[in-house]
């Protein structure tokens, strides 16, 4: 078989030694002398079927090219030292470096900052490591109180004092609202960590964004019509989104915000559970005990908060199941994000 052929005469060319004048000489008989070995399948050529004629020509070529490639790039000095003559190509194109993506999270975050800030919101943010105040007294969490134990808290001790790692970006809307008369417009990105084992779904560090809205007048039916624009701008325009009663110690009423299962067109799939929605926040509308800890009048203000975990969003905007991919740093995962640069 004449692919055989080219296939073997390939090696040859690859495994030839050229280590002196000889083997090159040698080298150059066999493979590109008058009689050389390329030329008599060339001549094969004609007993094989016309459909295969050009493949198996362009084949032939490419041998041809490569034993002179590897012919012209060794010379011998006057003694017979072998010395490498590279030669450049200018006209070829160069090859492209790496580049690198921003993580999907970043993405994502992006993403959701961008929806909001098109509707008013600023962008505000706070430390990592919190004191009880701002992770919780402030929030309507008492001392003892039992929500506390909803988030398990990573304590460590700072300048002597006990503090935490943020269970929660909540703690930016405190602050937020001690230094800032209302009206107040705000989203708050963040890292946040609980004291959780790792797994697919669960992970000791992790990502959200809070929102704030307070002003005179604020109604729970801004919360839906806010929260309803912002499923629409994210998943699509025939995005649905449901309220279940919850509960938060820092809104009253509390809601969870579901999406309509956009994988699933609502039909059910496994990611929704065969339920047709997938749950995305929590939100309620500001308790006036927390506008009262933060300094602002119960009487005179009202407003709404909500909080999202960025890395739920992106599992469902891209489908991945294992929370553990956004901190492994796979290359592999993360070159499939190249294209949102
Ligand atoms: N802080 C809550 C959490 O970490 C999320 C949340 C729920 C934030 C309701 C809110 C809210 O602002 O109103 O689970």
């Amino acid at each position: 078989m004449i692919q055989d052929k080219i296939a073997q005469i390939r090696e040859e060319i690859i495994n030839f030694d050229l280590q002196n004048s000889t083997q090159l000489e040698d080298f150059r008989i066999k493979f590109l002398g008058s009689k050389n070995c390329i030329k008599d399948l060339f001549s094969d050529l004609k007993n094989v079927a016309n459909e295969d004629k050009k493949v198996l020509g362009l084949e032939l070529n490419s041998l041809k090219i490569l034993a002179e490639e590897k012919f012209n790039s060794f010379q011998y000095d006057q003694k017979g030292n072998k010395s490498l003559n590279k030669r450049i190509d200018v006209s070829r194109p160069s090859e492209s470096s790496p580049v690198g993506s921003h993580h999907p999270l970043s993405l994502v975050r992006d993403e959701i900052i961008g929806i909001f800030k098109r509707i008013g919101f600023t962008i505000s943010e706070g430390p990592e490591i919190e004191d009880d105040w701002h992770n919780f007294s402030a929030l309507n969490f008492p001392p003892e109180h039992p929500a506390r134990d909803m988030q398990d808290t990573f304590f460590i001790q700072k300048d002597e004092r006990e503090m935490a790692l943020r269970t929660h970006t909540s703690s930016v809307q405190v602050r937020v609202m001690e230094s800032t008369p209302p009206p107040i417009r705000t989203i708050s990105p963040g890292r946040v960590y609980r004291n959780e084992a790792i797994s697919a779904r669960a992970h000791c560090f992790f990502h959200q964004i809070e929102g704030l809205y307070i002003d005179k007048g604020v109604s729970f039916a801004d919360l839906k019509q806010t929260l309803l624009h912002f499923a629409k701008e994210m998943f699509g325009s025939q995005a649905q989104i449901r309220m279940r009663p919850s509960y938060f110690p820092f809104t009253e009423p509390s809601a969870e915000v579901d999406v309509s299962c956009s994988l699933c067109n609502q039909k059910g799939c496994n990611v929704c559970k065969y339920s047709g929605w997938l749950e995305i926040m929590g939100c309620g509308m500001v308790d006036p005990n927390v506008l009262t800890a933060c300094g602002i009048d119960a009487k005179k203000y009202s407003g709404f908060a909500f909080g999202m975990g960025v890395e739920r969003i992106a599992q469902l905007k891209y489908r991945v199941a294992d929370l553990r991919m956004y901190s492994e740093n796979d290359a592999r995962f993360l070159k499939q994000f190249q294209s949102g640069i």
